[in-house]
């Protein structure tokens, strides 16, 4: 049985394009206004106060390309050269960071994505591990997590990684049906999946979790279905069901994808429904927007108590006070800055040779986007906000604050996405689904005539 009942109608209404808000004000409407002057005098603030760190690590290569990929990801066969040449670069951009900040930080959180960790070899892997605990203090007792994908993934990796101290892995599944994984260009069996989590787990991971993607080419309810019965039978800790961002203007290589083959937007969403169900049914918990955790990890047990937060690295329960991204395309969030590294890579090598740090764009945040981050982000978080908590921190009344807001809450609260109680307002189980619009609501920069780029659909 399904958790909302929601007809054609409904999905038509809230099918739009919108923000995924990993970040507020969203990427789009970034600009020059950060470069490295800015980003270095952030660093030197950082570095004068006790404050810890989340540092993020940017592994750009694949060996193939998946025709639904929406990460910044560059295509290299297997060869070592190619990761020794971006190794050493990242190390100069790692020097360069830690010799601004002036002191060796603690990182609470240390999370290696991509592309492909697991590009890397044994001995790369090592090398770099080791070149963070040099520059840095990696609290072992901390988060540290790492994006691997079960086709480059060996065992040999897997051992060093828990040797080093990795403690939570992440594993890219996305779907298991046969015909659905050839038509996206990622065949990965399901024996050689459950082989390797049944190694990850003996190996003594903490927290594993399971990315999937739902809106693929040639999936329909019952396929992903058994793709979903099928992970339930492993039980990682997470599961992210990610709804599958189709942005061919962003990637053009998904303009490979033959739109007649995708679920149309309701079947999209019965596909979902179902597999939430399915998650729930089974002892899942949905997290915020596109989580589950099973109801005894610690992200759930957050989530419940109003402890989670998120950032580019995804949902969290220990949240570092700084966050620095390392590597090709990397986000950094510092003080009351975003900074964003270059995207192509020969810029970003020829920068760092030249020993500049390779900053692209960015923003810095105005006391209106702070306000606006704090509501919106409580809303992916936790689906409520608290008028009380809002005046205590930015002393001034929510709705004072968001006179013009009103409108949109009225309508959200008529549509049955959200609920106004006394103190709090929250996103009903139906609103919960359309998060994402409930956002759009607080998000002055979409209102704009010049408004950003853009996004993928809510649905
Ligand atoms: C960097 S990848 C994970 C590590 C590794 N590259 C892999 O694929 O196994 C991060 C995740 O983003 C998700 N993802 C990638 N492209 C997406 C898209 N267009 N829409 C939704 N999710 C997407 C996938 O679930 C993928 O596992
Ligand atoms: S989904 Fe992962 S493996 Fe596939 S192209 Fe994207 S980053 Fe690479």
């Amino acid at each position: 049985m399904l958790a909302v009942a929601i007809d054609r109608e409904t999905i038509r209404k809230f099918d739009v394009a919108g923000p995924r808000y990993t970040s507020y004000p969203t990427a789009p409407v970034w600009s020059d206004e950060v470069h490295e002057r800015v980003y270095i005098e952030r660093l030197k603030v950082f570095g004068q106060s006790e404050k810890v760190l989340s540092l993020y690590i940017h592994i750009p290569f694949c060996r193939t390309l998946c025709a639904y990929c929406g990460c910044n990801v560059i295509v290299r066969k297997q060869d070592d050269k190619y990761a020794d040449e971006y190794l050493s670069c990242l190390f100069k951009e790692m020097d360069l960071v830690a010799q601004y900040i002036g002191r060796k930080k603690t990182i609470r959180q240390l999370h290696w994505g991509g592309g492909t960790p697991t590009y890397l070899s044994e001995k790369q892997i090592e090398r770099l591990f080791q070149k963070t605990a040099e520059v840095f203090n990696v609290d072992l007792k901390g988060e540290i997590a790492i994006e691997i994908d079960p086709r480059t993934a060996t065992k040999e990796k897997i051992d060093r990684l828990r040797a080093l101290g990795f403690n939570r892995l992440s594993m890219g599944i996305q779907d298991l049906d046969p015909n659905v994984q050839k038509a996206v260009n990622r065949e990965q069996p399901y024996e050689m999946i459950g082989d390797l989590y049944a190694y990850c787990r003996q190996a003594g991971f903490r927290s594993i979790n399971f990315d999937l993607i739902y809106g693929l080419p040639f999936q329909t309810t019952e396929s992903f279905s058994r793709t979903v019965s099928r992970v339930i039978g492993l039980k990682p800790d997470r599961i992210a069901l990610y709804s599958f961002a189709l942005v061919p203007w962003l990637k053009k290589h998904q303009k490979k994808i033959d739109e007649a083959t995708l679920p149309p937007s309701d079947v999209k969403l019965d596909i979902f429904l179902q597999a939430r169900s399915q998650l729930l049914d089974a002892g899942y918990q949905a997290i915020a927007m596109d989580h589950f955790a099973l109801e005894g990890d610690e992200l759930a047990k957050a989530f419940r108590e109003g402890g989670l937060y998120r950032n580019f690295m995804g949902y969290t329960v220990k949240p570092a006070d700084e966050y620095i991204g390392l590597g090709l395309t990397s986000i950094s969030f510092l003080e009351d800055i975003y900074a964003h590294n270059h995207k192509a890579l020969p810029e970003y090598y020829r920068l760092l040779r030249a020993g500049m740090l390779p900053v692209e764009r960015g923003k810095i945040l105005s006391m209106d986007d702070r306000i606006r981050q704090w509501t919106i982000g409580a809303l992916m978080c936790r689906f409520r906000i608290d008028k009380n908590e809002f005046k205590k921190k930015f002393e001034t009344s929510f709705d004072g604050y968001f006179t013009e807001e009103q409108a949109h809450i009225g309508r959200c609260v008529k549509d049955g996405l959200m609920k106004v109680d006394g103190e709090t307002v929250e996103a009903t189980e139906l609103g919960k689904i359309f998060i994402r619009n409930i956002c759009m609501g607080f998000d002055r920069y979409l209102r704009k005539q010049d408004a950003p780029g853009r996004f993928s659909r809510t649905v």
